[in-house]
């Protein structure tokens, strides 16, 4: 498969996912974090399909399209370790919806795993979910099934139990 059509087939599973997440999380309240703003495009799905949520985007720059860009008081702006630390602090569990589109699809995908999970595994209230690029195993959760048409290990959800 052309690497082409590996990104877009990883961008449908993206959106699918969240947009599923979307569906199950409609009874249960807390902010959003999306994790990797990049260029802005799925804070911008993001917002237009949870038009009623606070969220939050992390990054280590801002490089996104300026209408894509949310207001300064929404961005967690460092390395993720230090930012979800922060970030920590100050939600608690009361997350509903974390997005983590970080990571490169290469061996370093687990010490990035390693990294994010203890700091986000707080932050997810009951119920919350988690999309993710990456494997990211936890007891504290359980692995949710992928929306039909979505391949098996092309993107992950799991909800905090
Ligand atoms: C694949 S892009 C995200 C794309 C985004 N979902 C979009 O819609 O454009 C990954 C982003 O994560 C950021 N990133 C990767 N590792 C990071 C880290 N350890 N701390 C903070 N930001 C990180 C990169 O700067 C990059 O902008």
């Amino acid at each position: 498969m052309s690497r082409l059509d590996s990104f877009i087939r990883r961008m449908q599973a993206q959106r699918d996912c969240l947009n599923d997440a979307a569906r199950r999380l409609a009874d249960i309240p807390g902010p959003v974090l999306d994790l990797g703003l990049g260029n802005g495009r799925t804070f911008d799905h993001l917002r237009e399909i949870m038009p009623d949520r606070e969220i939050f985007v992390f990054d280590r720059v801002v490089n996104s399209n300026p209408k894509s860009t949310p207001d300064r008081d929404h961005i967690f702006l460092g390395e993720a370790e230090e930012q979800l630390a922060i970030a920590g602090a100050r939600f608690g569990r009361t997350v509903a919806l974390i997005h983590s589109d970080l990571g490169t699809g290469t061996e370093d995908d687990a010490r990035l795993a390693a990294m994010v999970v203890p700091l986000i595994v707080p932050m997810l209230r009951p119920g919350g979910i988690l999309v993710a690029n990456n494997r990211f195993p936890a007891d504290a959760w359980d692995e949710l099934p992928l929306p039909e048409g979505v391949p098996a290990a092309r993107y992950f959800m799991y909800r905090a139990n």
